[in-house]
């Protein structure tokens, strides 16, 4: 593995006593793209205003490329692109918005191309013209980061930068941003509080909770392992249920109960666990995970009690005994013509249910 581009070792930040960022390590090789994703407050922003050198830390060190603390931070920071939520400057038109951080940086560039080419990738030279106040959400976000992009740094820091934009503008941005960003040989550092934008922009995701990373991974492990109940809810595991293991079949096939129903679950564990009889723990289900129609396990029974739209999906929330929130497709939606009170069979692949330990 290459050595870390970015690295952040204990970190703390305190104001009036209160610690609002302690990060003990987090670290991020050339070339990775990665996700920082927690509730609103959990201290995204403040971290990676330390990483990205605009703020000091009480006390712990960044390292950029090997480089210490006693080094410039203006070589440090011209080595890296912010794009926040903040609007562009107002008075100057689109095109000068571009290229104003690469005058500030005296780069010894053809500006003009520069940003002909990075206006052209975000597909908005035809707006080069336009002042901020005439243009569209998403055209000001593509804005921001073709001007973030021309700096053309060697870490791209993105700060929520999808939150304000309407469903389809997000959806069109986020398909380009994968590309851009996987194209190209930048590193990244994606913050959002919505999971669903993750698998455009990062394979690996760190999670934040009350000013500390409580979990890190590859994305797959943090949508189907997550650690506790904070994390679940983060990443859109939104079927929870108090449960007790009431069988054990194999080291990793258990039966489990649902406290609240009694309903019987049968669970294949992708990492084994001595988990004993009797023991609480709480089960997740993502509504992402669950199969229409009657498979051999964990077949469920249900009454539609709400639908609602999910995206360019629907959720249905169903009665089966307990509540159970499924997502489907549009085409299952229209096949099944279903409506509130309609009768809807279910199953749940047993490896599709995640136990943890209730703290
Ligand atoms: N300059 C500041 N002084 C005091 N508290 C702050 C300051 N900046 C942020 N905070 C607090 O720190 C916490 C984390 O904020 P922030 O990093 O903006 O969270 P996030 O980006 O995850 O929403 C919040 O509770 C916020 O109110
Ligand atoms: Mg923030």
């Amino acid at each position: 593995m290459s050595l870390p581009i970015l690295e952040a070792k204990d970190l703390l930040w305190k104001v009036k006593g209160k610690t609002i960022v302690r990060v003990n390590r987090f670290q991020i090789c050339p070339g990775e793209h990665v996700a920082l994703i927690g509730p609103n407050g959990s201290g995204k922003s403040t971290l990676i205003k330390f990483l990205a050198f605009l703020q000091k830390p009480s006390a712990g060190e960044i390292v950029f490329q090997g480089i210490g603390p006693n080094s410039s931070i203006i070589y440090k920071r011209r080595q890296m692109a912010v794009v926040f939520q903040e609007p562009l400057l107002l008075n100057m038109n689109v095109y000068d918005n571009i290229a104003y951080g690469l005058k500030l940086r005296k780069a010894n560039i053809n500006i003009r191309e520069r940003v002909d080419y990075w206006l052209d990738k975000l597909s908005i030279s035809h707006l080069k013209s336009r002042y901020p106040k005439n243009l569209s959400g998403g055209e000001a976000q593509r804005t921001s980061i073709a001007r973030a992009l021309a700096l053309e740094p060697k870490i791209l820091f993105l700060d929520e930068p999808f939150t304000a934009l309407d469903a389809p503008t997000k959806a069109q941005l986020l398909e380009e941003m994968n590309l851009l960003i996987r194209q190209s040989s930048i590193t990244s550092i994606f913050i959002t509080h919505d999971f669903s934008e993750i698998p455009f922009m990062a394979d690996k995701v760190y999670v934040m909770s009350e000013g500390e990373i409580v979990q890190q991974g590859p994305l797959e492990d943090i949508f189907y392992r997550p650690v506790n109940e904070v994390v679940a809810s983060l990443v859109g595991a939104d079927n929870q249920y108090e449960v007790t293991i009431s069988e054990r079949y194999s080291s990793n096939r258990y039966g489990i109960r649902l406290n609240r129903s009694h309903t019987n679950l049968v669970v294949h564990t992708a990492v084994p666990k001595n988990f004993i009889s009797g023991q609480r723990l709480k089960a997740f289900i993502r509504s992402d995970d669950i199969g229409l129609g009657a498979e051999l396990e964990n077949k469920l029974d249900g009454y539609v009690k709400k639908i609602s739209p999910h995206g360019f999906q629907y959720k249905v929330l169903l009665d089966c005994g307990f509540e159970l929130s499924v997502v489907i497709s549009k085409q299952q939606f229209i096949e099944l013509n279903l409506k509130n009170n309609d009768r809807l069979t279910v199953s749940i692949n047993s490896k599709n249910i995640h136990l943890i330990e209730t703290s």
